[in-house]
């Protein structure tokens, strides 16, 4: 039997409170495909910040480093700043992994009351940028204290990060429905997305079996909302798939819904898998998260360590559950609980 080690970031909020049934469900989908979990739990948080003044050890990466897979809840909490919690430890582990692909599947699933009238069937895939682009560190704060005081952030676009990019998204379309659009914005931003229009331009010629298009972010934000279902594979920068990936989710139901996976494809370095919501400090602690995110989250990370059929009979179950009016939590509309919700999960697989 083989036993796959993976590396538990259960975080803060409600990340504590959705990672459990999503070892819940891989544990059962394990038992009934002939593979199982190593857990290693890690209390790497807000709360070890408070305690001991750092998100992780100094070692973290190294102790992360031998698993097949880590999986993360959510990190982030009123008290510490966010950008001390989120660059203390998320974005270290996906940089220093390499984590280069944030990828990023939005349906809207039969049996979800969406926002929308017109989205049923929408099935689309943001492949974000996650390891360049306007998340750097070069910058700073000048003149502090004086009315001179300003903020400079650089944003860094290199050939090889959107090359790898534009290709992961091609490969991808090529196995979906063979059309990808670019998020740009080279009418408002002159340095940076010009060189990303040239890149995506070149790669696309070279793939001629995809369809391909490039929209400005700011009218691909509303097209997404009018008709999300004319989309299939978008790629987008860091900061522009982070916020459509948001967007997209709420398009579909709900935020809490919304799975992540952080992808090293050469697999040099483990992948990490995450909702892509927070930790929701107004509901934490109260246990009706919706643990939907970070079970379809635990569906990608089967599909990463190649177990594809399970990861089918996990969404399969998902969409039983929701088509046939199954219990849902309050962001779905419902008044089910976290672990009402994973137990009739559960209950289909
Ligand atoms: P959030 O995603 O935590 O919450 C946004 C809204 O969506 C809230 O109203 C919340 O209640 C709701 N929501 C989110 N997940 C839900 C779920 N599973 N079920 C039901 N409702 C859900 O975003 P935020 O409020 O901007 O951020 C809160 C904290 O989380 C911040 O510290 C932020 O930096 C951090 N954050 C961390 C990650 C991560 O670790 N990957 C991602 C996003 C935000
Ligand atoms: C996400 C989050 C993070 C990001 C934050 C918390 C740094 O919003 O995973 O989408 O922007 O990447
Ligand atoms: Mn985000």
């Amino acid at each position: 039997m083989t036993t796959f080690r993976i590396a538990l970031i259960p975080g803060d909020g409600i990340g504590k409170e959705v990672v459990p049934p999503a070892c819940e469900v891989l544990d059962a989908v394990g038992a009934a495909n002939g593979f199982d979990f190593d857990y290693t739990e890690f209390d790497w948080s807000c709360e070890r910040y408070a305690r001991e003044g750092a998100m992780m050890p100094e070692d973290g990466i190294e102790q992360l480093r031998p698993h097949d897979g880590i999986f993360l809840g959510a990190v982030g909490y009123p008290g510490v700043p966010d950008h001390v919690s989120l660059w203390g430890l998320l974005i270290p582990i996906r940089r220093q992994f390499d984590q280069y692909v944030n990828l990023r599947p939005i349906r809207v699933f039969d049996g979800v009351d969406g926002p929308l009238r017109d989205a049923a069937g929408t099935d689309l895939v943001i492949v974000r940028e996650n390891s360049e682009g306007e998340y750097s560190e070069i910058g700073g704060r000048m003149n502090v204290g004086t009315p001179y005081e300003m903020a400079v952030q650089e944003s860094v676009f290199s050939r090889r990060g959107v090359t790898r990019i534009v290709d992961y998204a091609l490969d991808l379309a090529e196995t979906r429905g063979r059309q990808l659009t670019s998020a740009t914005k080279s009418n408002g931003i002159v340095h940076t997305m010009p060189f990303w229009d040239s890149i995506v331009e070149e790669r696309c010629a070279e793939r001629p079996s995809v369809a391909w298009d490039s929209e400005h972010i700011d009218a691909l934000a509303a097209k997404i909302v009018l008709d999300p279902r004319r989309y299939d594979v978008i790629v987008a920068s860091n900061l522009f798939g982070d916020i459509l990936s948001d967007l997209a989710a709420g398009v579909a139901g709900s935020i809490g819904m919304a799975p992540c996976g952080n992808i090293n494809p050469e697999r040099e370095y483990p992948s990490m898998f995450e909702p892509v919501h927070g930790s929701a400090p107004d509901i934490a602690g109260q246990g009706v998260a919706n643990p939907l995110g970070a079970i379809w989250t635990a569906a990608l990370m089967l599909d990463h360590l190649g177990h594809d059929e399970a990861a089918v009979q996990v969404v399969s179950a998902m969409e039983e559950l929701l088509s046939s009016g199954g219990p849902r939590t309050a962001d779905l509309g419902g008044t089910a609980s976290t672990t009402e919700v994973t137990r009739a999960l559960i209950d289909l697989l």
